[in-house]
């Protein structure tokens, strides 16, 4: 049986990962090491209450000794860090966290998992591997023409992205200095079920089913590479097996929207399944983000070439199911949207 210590499974992507690795594999154990911040959820887990499959523990990626605990006790053969600050607004407004987690917190993960599987004479046994989860962010932004590559230079310009970039950094460091197996991998946008509302596709969903405005940044033209978040796991789980050791692969599936495309797919589904006085008018074109990044775009071929991975699921199939995933689970968006949620929307959004 295979035991994989899961860092941030209870946040969006994390959470997806955890419910497709128990989809496919019976003989597994995912242990879930997640501090519930405010992205933090254990109702994206309610569905598998219970399996003993999954353990969750709720604590720091920063916390040596719980850390190190966790590998002692369950002896974990590989480690996938979803753990992180994740939010570009939130990281403009406040850096300092996001060197804590994302940086910090990755470096305490890797020494711990080194102290745990480097042997006597300096080798690692065969199965042990760490696989970063990290983001197209880190190359920057393009211009109207060309992809990320593997081999594009690391050019980050916000905090978030700069502190994923260090993280990615230190992982390749303790691969070329320690020998730790490890591999990275560099997603796209994702989208999907449980995403928190503060970024672009559930913020519009939400905002739109309340016929709220809906705020754009700048002109709009902004384009990112929307991937739906099952066939992020899919590459995650693709890599974690079979990945060459010491890789970057990029993941993503030739989707790139303007921000604003976005916007009104979100408008035309809400108009035709809940609503159909939702229209155009609710846009708002509000101040843009600081350092905005124009364009993201990745080119898939190394994935596809070394590992076979190809998406599932087209876009026009994956915003649908993820509308209908928000309009059947509203007691779930009602319950993250209360509280704080309201506070942190009027601060990032009142005075735009
Ligand atoms: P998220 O914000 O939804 O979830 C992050 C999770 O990490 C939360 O459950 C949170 O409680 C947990 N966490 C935060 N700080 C922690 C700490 N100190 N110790 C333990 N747990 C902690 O983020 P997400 O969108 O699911 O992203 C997951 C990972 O994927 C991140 O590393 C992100 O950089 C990367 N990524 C995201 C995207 C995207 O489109 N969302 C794309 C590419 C890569
Ligand atoms: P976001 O979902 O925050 O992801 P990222 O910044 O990591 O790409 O934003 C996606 C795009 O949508 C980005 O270009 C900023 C834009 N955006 C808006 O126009 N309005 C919003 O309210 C938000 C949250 C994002």
């Amino acid at each position: 049986m295979k035991t994989i210590l899961v860092t941030g499974g209870a946040g969006f992507i994390g959470s997806n990962y955890i419910l497709y690795m128990l989809k496919k594999y019976a003989d597994i154990r995912l242990i879930n090491l997640d501090k519930l911040t405010y992205a933090g959820n254990l109702e994206n887990l309610r569905s598998i209450e219970g399996d003993e499959r999954h353990i969750f523990v709720q604590g720091d990626i920063l916390d040596k000794t719980l850390v190190s605990g966790l590998f002692k006790t369950y002896q974990p053969t590989a480690v996938v860090n979803f753990a992180a600050e994740s939010h570009v607004d939130r990281s403009i407004e406040n850096p300092g966290i996001f060197a804590e987690t994302n940086i910090m917190g990755t470096i305490n993960l890797l020494s711990c998992a080194r102290a745990a599987w480097e042997t006597a004479d300096g080798s690692y046994p065969a199965e042990v591997k760490f696989l970063q989860v990290s983001t197209d962010e880190v190359y920057g932004s393009l211009g109207e023409t060309g992809f990320f590559t593997e081999e594009t230079p690391l050019c980050p310009h916000s905090p978030y992205s700069a502190s994923k970039t260090s993280a990615d950094l230190f992982v390749m460091a303790w691969h070329d200095t320690y020998g730790l197996p490890v591999n990275i991998t560099r997603c796209s946008n994702n989208y999907g079920p449980y995403q928190f509302p503060e970024k672009l596709i559930p913020l519009m969903i939400h905002n739109a089913t309340n016929k709220k405005n809906l705020p754009v940044y700048g002109n709009g033209l902004n384009v990112r590479d929307w991937l739906y978040v099952e066939d992020h796991c899919k590459a995650i789980d693709m890599v974690l097996e079979n990945g060459r050791n010491g890789e970057v692969y990029n993941v993503g599936g030739h989707n790139e929207r303007t921000n604003i495309a976005i916007v009104k797919k979100v408008i035309a589904l809400v108009q035709q399944k809940v609503d159909p006085t939702v229209t155009e008018s609710l846009i708002t074109y509000v101040t843009d983000r600081k350092g905005h990044d124009l364009r993201y775009g990745i080119d898939p071929e190394k994935i596809r070439r070394e590992l076979g991975w190809q998406p599932d699921t087209p876009f026009e199939e994956g915003i649908e199911l993820t509308i209908d995933w928000y309009l059947n689970n509203g007691d779930w968006l009602h319950n993250v949207t209360s509280g704080g949620y309201m506070a942190y929307y009027d601060k990032m959004y009142k005075n735009r």
